[in-house]
């Protein structure tokens, strides 16, 4: 196993399949035109595995594909049935919007994945349209059902804006557990492409416990097992657990294990990093596995990224980036880096 120089373990690998996304959520993509990453510099399934394969190699256990979204990377399921082989990866899951989920749902099973996270902002049609663009919130519905019917475990994440969604916590609570699922509620961050983020539209994980005891009773916190899980997790007085990623008022930098690799081939340490290690040149150049393990090995060991705990110290906390700094390099954004 190797360890960052805080002590943390390459645990955990995102990996960003595509940057498109069939979704305009407000949080993650609010203009209307977007500097896309080229075409030829798009890994091939073939070089994802290979990169995955080295890190699994190097101790990574997790590995979890993002987007933009996804499923609309033609034939994931290949892809899927490709890391399902790595027996090194013992938890495969996958972050969906659920749009395409219906659908491809079946053929993902069969291919050995095994967790589904699908993202619920809203149980109305009509705030989904002026959240995040689109008619189609039966369609999301219709994913997690066919999610559930083919047995995947499920998770629900729900980013709480003010104004936007922070009534709908309990009827969020209520959908999950009537689907078996465990829904998330995250708060509103000031990544990447969040270029509308203020501090006044983010709902604490403070106010959402308040919001929800108000209703239901005393809530306990129960652990989720995992040391680097990103979600604290809790029980209602009724048996009823759900979670909440405090990233924005109560960061997890301290423990966490988990890098991210965009569709071309560039590795961040963190979601908050200004800049990724290219991983696609050496690739593409010929380079052996010994050669790009030995790459990564060192880059994760000399690694001091907390990136969410130090925007926590930034005073008049504003957006990250605004939009030329975005175009000038689109690996800033939410939706290239993976969710
Ligand atoms: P589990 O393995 O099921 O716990 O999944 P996960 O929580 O790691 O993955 P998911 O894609 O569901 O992430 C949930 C949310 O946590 C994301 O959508 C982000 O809002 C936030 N998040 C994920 N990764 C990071 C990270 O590296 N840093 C911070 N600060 N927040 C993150
Ligand atoms: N704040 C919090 N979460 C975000 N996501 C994207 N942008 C943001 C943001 N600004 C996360 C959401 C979504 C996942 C794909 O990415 O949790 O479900
Ligand atoms: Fe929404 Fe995910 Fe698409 Fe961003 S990448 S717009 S969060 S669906």
């Amino acid at each position: 196993m190797i360890a960052d120089r805080l002590a943390r373990p390459l645990g955990s690998l995102r990996v960003s399949v595509t940057d498109r996304c069939n979704l305009r959520c407000r949080y993650c993509m609010p203009e209307q035109e977007y500097v896309w990453l080229p075409k030829q510099s798009i890994l091939t399934f073939e070089e994802i595995a290979r990169l995955v394969e080295i890190f699994t190699a190097l101790g990574v256990e997790k590995v979890r594909l993002t987007g933009g979204e996804p499923l609309l990377r033609h034939d994931l399921a290949t892809l899927t049935g490709m890391l399902a082989k790595n027996p090194a990866i013992r938890d495969l899951a996958l972050t969906t919007n659920g749009l395409l989920l219906a659908r491809q749902a079946d053929a993902l099973k069969l291919a050995g994945l095994g967790r589904v996270t699908v993202s619920l902002d809203t149980l109305r049609p009509e705030r989904m349209q002026a959240l995040a663009r689109s008619d189609r919130h039966a369609d999301v519905l219709a994913g997690i059902a066919t999610a559930r019917r083919v047995g995947f475990a499920l998770k629900l994440n729900t980013v709480v804006m003010r104004g936007v969604n922070e009534d709908e916590l309990i009827e969020l609570v209520e959908f999950a557990r009537a689907h078996q699922a465990e829904v998330r509620f995250i708060e509103y961050m000031d990544v990447g492409g969040a270029t509308g983020w203020s501090t006044d539209q983010v709902v604490s994980q403070r106010e959402m416990l308040e919001q929800l005891s108000r209703h239901y009773g005393t809530i306990t916190p129960v652990g989720s097992g995992e040391v680097a899980a990103p979600a604290e997790r809790f029980r209602l007085p009724d048996g009823a657990t759900f979670g909440i990623v405090a990233s924005t008022t109560a960061p997890f930098c301290r423990t966490c294990d988990r890098s991210r690799l965009t569709a071309d081939g560039t590795w961040f340490l963190c979601l908050y990093a200004e800049r990724g290690i290219d991983l696609r040149e050496p690739l593409r150049r010929g380079a052996s596995d010994a050669e790009l393990s030995d790459l990564i090995a060192a880059t994760w060991r000399g690694r001091t990224d907390r990136g969410a705990e130090e925007r926590l110290g930034v005073v008049n906390r504003a957006p990250l980036y605004q939009v030329d700094g975005l175009r000038a390099d689109p690996h800033r954004e939410m939706h290239t880096r993976g969710g």
